[in-house]
């Protein structure tokens, strides 16, 4: 059996993150969506925030995509999990440098876990979290970038 890992922070989940998934999800038996930290960015939803609008927006997908919060080192939850794939999704070269590095550090720590990278879709190349919170927070629409349940969990955040 195939297991793949697609760690983030999905802070929060756009429709990028979700073609990432779909394309993933054919191409093992079973992937965990994994919901992270990163210790460099505060975050503005909380684990379970970020867990349940991921499980919400994916609650038509396959039954071999599921979804769960994460402490610790990525490498040893994944070893957890049994899987030695760790999957990330690629938007543009500004990323690849970035991601070249994590992924070398994890390979000298685990030989046996391989980090394979998704391009993400033309569509999707832009689109980031970071700039989904920003144009919610001035009022924006984020429809069509994000799942239904992302746009009514950011009206309800910035509406405060
Ligand atoms: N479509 C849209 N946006 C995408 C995307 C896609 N396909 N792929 C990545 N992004 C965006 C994210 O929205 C995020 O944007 P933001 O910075 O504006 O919020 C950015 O790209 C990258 O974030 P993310 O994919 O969440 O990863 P990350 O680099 O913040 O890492 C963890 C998060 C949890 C995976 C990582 O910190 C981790 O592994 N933590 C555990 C500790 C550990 O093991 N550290 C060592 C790692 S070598």
């Amino acid at each position: 059996m195939k297991t793949a890992v697609y760690p983030g922070t999905f802070d929060p989940v756009t429709n990028g993150h979700i073609d990432i998934i779909e394309r993933a999800s054919k191409l093992f038996d079973r992937l965990y969506v994994l919901v992270g930290e990163n210790p460099q960015k505060e975050t503005t939803f909380t684990a379970e925030d970020r867990v349940e609008m991921l499980k919400n927006a994916l609650k038509k997908h396959s039954s071999r995509v599921s979804v769960e919060h994460f402490e610790g080192l990525l490498l040893d939850y994944a070893k957890k999990k049994r899987s030695n794939v760790i999957v990330r999704g690629l938007r543009a070269i500004s990323d690849f440098e970035y991601e070249f590095q994590r992924a070398q550090f994890n390979r000298e720590f685990a030989k046996d876990i391989e980090t394979i990278f998704i391009m993400t879709k033309d569509d999707y190349a832009f689109l980031s979290s970071s700039i989904i919170k920003e144009i919610a927070m001035f009022g924006g629409s984020v429809k069509g970038f994000v799942p239904e349940i992302v746009e009514k969990k950011l009206k309800e955040k910035f509406r405060k």
